[in-house]
């Protein structure tokens, strides 16, 4: 059990650490950050070696408070504060042309930056007693399952970080929405926020991005990804999948929504609604990953904008069944 004490120590020791230039494991409502000192280039340099990150894959920069924005970016378009009032603090990041000051490394050599408002009490409390902002991308090996875990974080990186603060089980457990308003509006990565949503705001259509395999790294095809073999099939043709002599006497795991059982070696149910599936997701492909499967075979959701979010995931993690 985490106690308040626990926690406020760990707010304390946190700040002193990301001072001292160190990386530190940081819940958010979204995913588990490993956040450094964005503004100390050695710290978020550690950022990218210790992730096995490529340097043109540029990460978010997390602040306190919208007054912060300013100082990395160019906040000209109305737009932003119509995006700020309505989404931060939240799971909703935001792509602006990058101020002059602001470190290429962050941005990974573009003149763009991300930022992102977390709304999760101990991010903020961190983040405002750090008074600066924080470069976090998610708290994961590059291409790998995004950690919603103290204990995932910890499994990945262990002794390599001074600390891992403990905020619990990620409230939404998928990576925020992505939106560019460095031209027009332009949606990077779908998330928790949809994107009628966000055109509702802005009172305006908002592109969807063609810019696969480009520089956003959660845009790379293949990403979010377990080491077993997953597949991604509809509900219709599991059963005669797994008739295949191909999976036949194979350990199998599925990841399903429906009430159909079918025998497998390990049988997860995710809730048949969008917010309940994106919080467990990551968390039992996790434990899928683990369990020593040749196949995990995960049950197509439903295709609509409610569930794009998970969608895009699944389609990341998996490769077709053939
Ligand atoms: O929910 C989240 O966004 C989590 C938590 C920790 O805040 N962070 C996260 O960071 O998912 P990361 O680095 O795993 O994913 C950030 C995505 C990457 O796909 C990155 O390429 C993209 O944001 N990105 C960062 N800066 C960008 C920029 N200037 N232009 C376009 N995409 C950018
Ligand atoms: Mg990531």
């Amino acid at each position: 059990m985490i106690t308040r004490i626990d926690v406020l120590n760990q707010i304390d020791q946190a700040v002193e650490l990301l001072r001292e230039g160190e990386l530190i494991g940081l819940p958010t409502e979204t995913v588990y950050g490993l956040a450094a000192d964005a503004s100390n280039p050695d710290a978020v340099r550690a950022i990218f070696r210790l992730k096995g990150r490529p340097a043109n894959h540029p990460v978010i920069i997390h602040l306190a408070r919208v007054d912060q924005l300013g100082q990395w970016a160019e906040i000209t378009d109305p737009r932003v504060k119509l995006i700020a009032d309505q989404f931060w603090p939240g799971p909703l990041t935001l792509v602006l042309p990058k101020l002059a000051h602001v470190d290429e490394q962050i941005t990974g050599g573009q003149q763009t930056i991300a930022i992102r408002i977390p709304a999760h009490p101990v991010a903020h409390k961190i983040l405002s007693q750090f008074g600066g902002g924080l470069a976090a991308p998610s708290a994961n090996r590059f291409g790998r399952i995004s950690p919603t875990l103290a204990a995932h974080v910890r499994d990945e990186f262990g002794a390599d970080l001074a600390l891992v603060v403990d905020g619990g089980d990620c409230e939404l457990g998928l990576e925020s929405t992505i939106l560019s308003l460095v031209a027009e509006p332009e949606l990077l990565r779908p998330g928790v926020v949809t994107v009628e949503t966000i055109e509702h705001a802005l009172g305006e259509p908002v592109q969807l991005s063609n810019r696969l395999g480009q520089r956003a790294s959660g845009m790379l095809e293949r990403h979010y990804s377990p080491t077993t073999a997953a597949l991604l099939v509809e509900s219709a043709d599991i059963d005669s999948l797994l008739r295949l002599p191909k999976y036949q006497h194979r350990r199998v795991g599925l990841l399903k929504i429906s009430a159909n059982s079918v025998s497998c070696q390990q049988l997860v149910t995710l809730p048949n609604e969008p917010l309940g599936y994106g919080q467990q997701l990551y968390n039992r492909l996790r434990e899928l990953d683990q369990a020593q499967l040749d196949y995990i075979i995960i049950e197509q959701p439903p295709i609509s904008s409610q569930w794009a979010a998970v969608n895009d995931r699944l389609r990341r993690a998996t490769v077709k069944p053939g």
